[in-house]
């Protein structure tokens, strides 16, 4: 079915594009990307704007969603251009429990994409991603800036706290009951494939089967910030990656 609502993806990454299949299934025919386009004005076929020219989208119409995969970027952009109107991107194929879509449709930003399950009483955040077939069961908080990668499962009770990422086919099992969550920290990332078994404090990384602290010396999931080599991207290795954008916005990665 044909929407008409006019469409601005924020970022040239390779999830961007995942978000671009989103839009397409639901229809959107008038899709543009916004990035660091120097000279480039096209991305895949289709429209791209430099993020210094924004302001004529808003002008235009345009609803915005925020295809950039790192939760820290992801949130500067969000900050920095505040007044868009971000929508909720909700694939066809995903499905929710009770009451559940309506909790979504009062926020904003997410990105839900096909397969995913979200059961009920679930609290959601703002600028989520659910990516693939990953599902969220009863009774958890999810708070702003969450990424959720393929095939994860989160256990009913579990709060995800702002920022935190949790990697392909991962499990987080339950809280002890609904007012004793399971925490996943601010910032911090769960290993592709980890089971979690005991809260994850702020900013740290745990990875395998029980999920335990990482030794690395990086914490959280900053990314590719400045471009510097030494800041590795924790969230794109071991699990299939997320490429480096592009293009996204430079100005926003200081
Ligand atoms: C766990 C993770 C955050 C990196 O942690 P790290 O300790 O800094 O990892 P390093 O790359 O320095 O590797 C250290 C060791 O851990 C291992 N390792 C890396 N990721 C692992 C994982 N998910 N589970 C178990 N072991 C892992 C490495 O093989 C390496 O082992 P070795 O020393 O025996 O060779 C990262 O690998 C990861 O899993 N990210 C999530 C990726 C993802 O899901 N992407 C989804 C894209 S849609």
């Amino acid at each position: 079915m044909a929407n008409n609502q006019k469409i601005a993806i924020f970022g040239t990454s390779g999830f961007s594009r995942e978000v671009l299949d989103v839009c397409v299934d639901l229809g959107y025919r008038e899709i543009i990307f916004i990035g660091y386009g120097g000279k480039e004005k096209e991305y895949f076929g289709y429209p791209l704007i430099d993020e210094g020219d924004l302001l004529t989208l808003k002008q235009d119409d345009y609803a915005f969603v925020i295809g950039i995969g790192d939760n820290t970027i992801r949130k500067k952009v969000a900050d920095k251009y505040e007044s868009l109107q971000y929508i909720n991107l909700i694939h066809p194929s995903a499905s929710f429990g009770d009451k559940q879509r309506q909790r979504i449709e009062e926020k904003q930003g997410n990105i839900i994409t096909a397969g995913v399950r979200i059961t009920n009483n679930v609290q959601m955040g703002n600028f989520g991603i659910f990516n693939l077939n990953c599902t969220i069961g009863h009774d958890c908080i999810i708070e702003d800036f969450v990424n959720i990668a393929p095939g994860a499962n989160i256990s009913g009770n579990v709060r995800l706290s702002e920022g935190s990422y949790i990697g392909t086919n991962a499990a987080v099992l339950q809280g002890d009951a609904i007012d004793k969550k399971m925490v996943i920290g601010r910032y911090a990332t769960v290993g592709a494939g980890a089971v979690v078994t005991r809260s994850v404090p702020d900013n740290a990384i745990v990875k395998g089967a029980p999920a335990r602290q990482a030794e690395s010396t990086i914490k959280g999931n900053v990314q590719y910030i400045n471009g510097s080599n030494r800041e590795k991207n924790h969230n794109n290795r071991g699990g299939g990656a997320h490429p480096r954008p592009d293009f996204f916005p430079q100005s926003l990665a200081a």
